[in-house]
């Protein structure tokens, strides 16, 4: 099953694959194994793992499980402000999403959300370099999340309490890359929060 989706548009095309075997991929993407369980085979050969990334130009591919593909990230430049002004109005910023004292001002803008195969997914621009989000180690309701870069580099780093100066590990994220899951067995979060290094989009996904 192939179903196009609309929430990057009309930056970023996207498409949910489930079960699709023998599907070339029509020039280069990003390919998002959203699978917990079993792994995307490009041309037959490399396995892309479950909950892992790559990015892929003209290959075959069997999902046996299920896989986001982004189309239209190397054409994003966010150094051109034209474009940046595009994303902001055309993305929500975390101020206007929550009326938030703490997020007047912060240089978030997100996507409009949309849930497919039970993992809710949305764009994100950080619309400034080396701009850190809030830190935190719970989400609302218990989800897997993970954060895919798209345009940019970033990192998620975590921390061994709220203050900014006690980061313990980063997880570096250039186009194409997802970091290894943070939760452990129990489902529970160290603190943590992304990181823009330059001007960055990324996919946040909550599984
Ligand atoms: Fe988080």
């Amino acid at each position: 099953m192939i179903e196009k989706l609309s929430f990057g548009e009309p930056f970023l095309e996207t498409h949910y694959l489930e079960n699709e075997n023998a599907f070339t991929i029509p020039g280069c993407c990003l390919l998002m194994n959203l699978d917990t369980e079993k792994s995307v085979l490009a041309e037959n050969e490399f396995s892309v793992p479950p909950l892992s990334a790559a990015k892929l130009c003209d290959a075959q591919i069997d999902v046996p499980g299920k896989a986001l593909l982004v189309f239209g990230s190397d054409t994003v430049d966010l150094n051109d402000l034209l474009t940046l002004d595009c994303l902001r109005s055309a993305w929500k910023s975390n101020w206007e999403l929550t009326h938030l004292d703490k997020h007047r001002g912060v240089p978030y803008y997100k996507s409009p959300r949309v849930t497919v195969g039970g993992v809710t997914m949305n764009f994100c621009l950080v619309a400034d370099p080396d701009c850190p989000s809030g830190i935190h180690r719970e989400h609302g309701k218990p989800v897997k999340e993970l954060h895919m870069q798209v345009v940019g580099e970033g990192a998620v780093d975590l921390l061994r309490s709220e203050h900014p100066s006690t980061v313990f590990a980063s997880l570096p994220l250039s186009a194409g890359t997802v970091h290894i899951p943070e939760w452990n067995a129990e489902g529970i979060y160290p603190w943590h929060r992304y990181r823009s290094v330059t001007r960055s989009i990324f996919l946040g996904i909550e599984i």
